[in-house]
């Protein structure tokens, strides 16, 4: 296969090799990192969704988003090695197969970063309002102002979500003045989650009850195309709790042995996430019961629905799982433990703005390196003289993450930012295919064991996930990629640095950005 525009995988690892960035980071610290990355909306949140699509079966929906997001992680961790610059799953597929493509994958980036930050923002707004407002303090928000017109949770919907706004528009501020997250706080706040959850799993698990887990598949394994119910269904939006160990890879490059701890720092931290999902999903439906409201027809409401909101607006439903915005303080309220349910409230408040600062610094980077491809406006690569930080980037995206967060509700956002992020992955283990054949005598410092099955059985979970989002999140990606390719015709392809012959690799330090990845060193 041909493809045109293919940046020289040479030009790339030349500037790679230039970098003055010293290689520092062991196993463990590369785990710690993928941690606090990935745990936040999807378990402290989502938790309510999955239920309400798959019941009890929302356990098998954890084991089967862990068990692709493995696959993929073993693809991402041979490139990640082998070429280890900015830009992630853009600059891979850019190498690979050539600038078209790359922009399709930089652009439904924007989903997986920028989306996601949203949905952790409306996520810490519930729990802000829920433990610091309400259990602490006795304010409620007027409902105006406390979510987004659509919102689950037997609230009839708000107009705006002003603690979501805040909250990305904080992070926004301290990305701008070059707030790098050190290795130290990340391992605080690890720490903080990880103590929550435990808490959460030795309190419940004693009191868990096996009735409370008949039927384990109230919606059945496949709900059906497009419906999102089924514990596919269940898995295709649950597969939100996994994203962000791909930040794993950008760190690739600073690693003490790549060979052997960027593998461990993947696989090791999605393992870790998994096992314990898993185990607090038991707790959660163990001790309160997680059984879907089911509409006339047998099927559950959808997850975020209005007809779900009014149906927990109903007293009999006003305690369930699937009803909750906090889900797990809620959990441990309902069982009598409201300390300490406020403690996880609290935990969670602290430790997801971390969460919303990573996806964000990932989003910055992208676009950063799209612009100095010329594939975006030169502005969009300004960096800062002062705090050296790209602050026209930073400051639209975080007004777009902002804007999202005021008006969605949190599981819409979880699934289009999945849809996204399974379209990138698939890339990637393409490219990691791609490039075995191309250049098998390339030096890889990993190689994915069993590429041929591993890569397609990445490809296949990809594709499989996708199809059983709710429809409506699916038709987000070919309308968003049809935008993306307006653009790219439109003005990108005659601008491209590539397009016009000048075969440019510049590194973040090269650019003058500070080059840490919050939470890494
Ligand atoms: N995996 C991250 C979360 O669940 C994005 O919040």
């Amino acid at each position: 296969m041909r493809f045109e525009r293919v940046k020289p995988l040479d030009a790339i690892l030349a500037a790679a090799e230039q970098k003055s960035l010293k290689r520092t980071l062991g196993w463990f610290q590369l785990t710690l990192f993928g941690i606090g990355c990935v745990i936040g909306t999807g378990i402290f949140a989502l938790t309510a969704a999955g239920a309400q699509k798959a019941g009890p079966g929302l356990m098998l929906a954890f084991a089967i988003a862990g068990a692709i997001c493995v696959v993929a992680a073993l693809c991402y961790a041979e490139i990640a090695a082998m070429i280890p610059v900015a830009g992630s799953a853009y600059t891979y597929t850019y190498s690979v197969m050539g600038e078209l493509l790359a922009w399709t994958v930089g652009w439904a980036l924007v989903l997986e970063y920028a989306v996601a930050a949203s949905a952790v923002a409306v996520t810490w707004s519930d729990y802000f309002q829920g433990t610091v407002l309400t259990q602490f303090l006795g304010i409620q928000l007027p409902p105006w102002l406390a979510a987004g017109p659509l919102a689950l949770g037997g609230s009839p919907g708000g107009l705006i979500n002003l603690p979501a706004v805040f909250i990305g528009l904080l992070i926004t501020f301290l990305l701008v003045i070059g707030t790098s997250e050190s290795a130290k706080v990340n391992a605080v706040l690890v720490a903080i989650k990880v103590t929550a959850l435990t808490a959460f799993v030795v309190l419940t698990l004693p009191r868990v009850q096996a009735a409370q887990f008949n039927p384990f598949l109230p919606a059945g394994v496949f709900g059906g195309f497009g419906s999102g119910v089924g514990a596919v269904g269940a898995a295709a939006t649950i597969f939100f709790a996994y994203v962000g160990f791909d930040a794993v890879s950008t760190a690739a490059e600073e690693t003490k042995n790549p060979q052997r701890n960027v593998p461990i720092g993947l696989i090791g931290s999605l393992l870790f996430c998994t096992i314990f999902y898993i185990i607090v999903a038991a707790g959660a439906i163990g001790t309160i019961g997680g059984q879907p409201i089911m509409g006339p027809d047998g099927t559950p409401w959808p997850a975020g629905s209005e007809e779900l909101a009014r149906q927990c607006a109903l007293p009999q439903y006003a305690q369930a799982l699937v009803c909750s915005k906090e889900a797990l303080a809620h959990v441990l309220r309902e069982i009598g433990f409201t300390t300490v349910g406020n403690m996880l409230g609290i935990a969670a408040f602290i430790a997801l703005p971390s969460v919303i600062l990573v996806l964000m610094f990932g989003q910055t980077r992208i676009f950063f390196v799209m612009s100095r491809d010329g594939l975006l406006p030169d502005m969009l690569s300004r960096v800062h003289p002062r705090f050296k930080t790209p602050y026209v980037v930073t400051i639209i995206t975080g007004l777009a993450v902002s804007l999202a967060a005021a008006f969605l509700p949190v599981g819409q956002l979880a699934d289009i930012a999945n849809a996204g992020t399974l379209y990138a992955f698939m890339m990637v283990a393409i490219a990691v295919m791609l490039l075995r054949k191309r250049e098998p005598n390339r030096k890889r410092s990993f190689r994915t064991p069993a590429l041929w099955l591993v890569g397609p059985a990445t490809i296949a979970g990809c594709i499989f996930l996708f199809v059983n989002l709710p429809f409506a999140a699916m038709l987000v990606l070919p309308i968003w990629g049809a935008v993306g390719l307006m653009i790219y015709f439109g003005y990108s392809r005659s601008r491209s640095h590539l397009g016009r012959g000048i075969v440019e690799v510049v590194s973040m330090d090269q650019a003058g950005l500070e080059p840490e990845i919050p939470g890494a060193h």
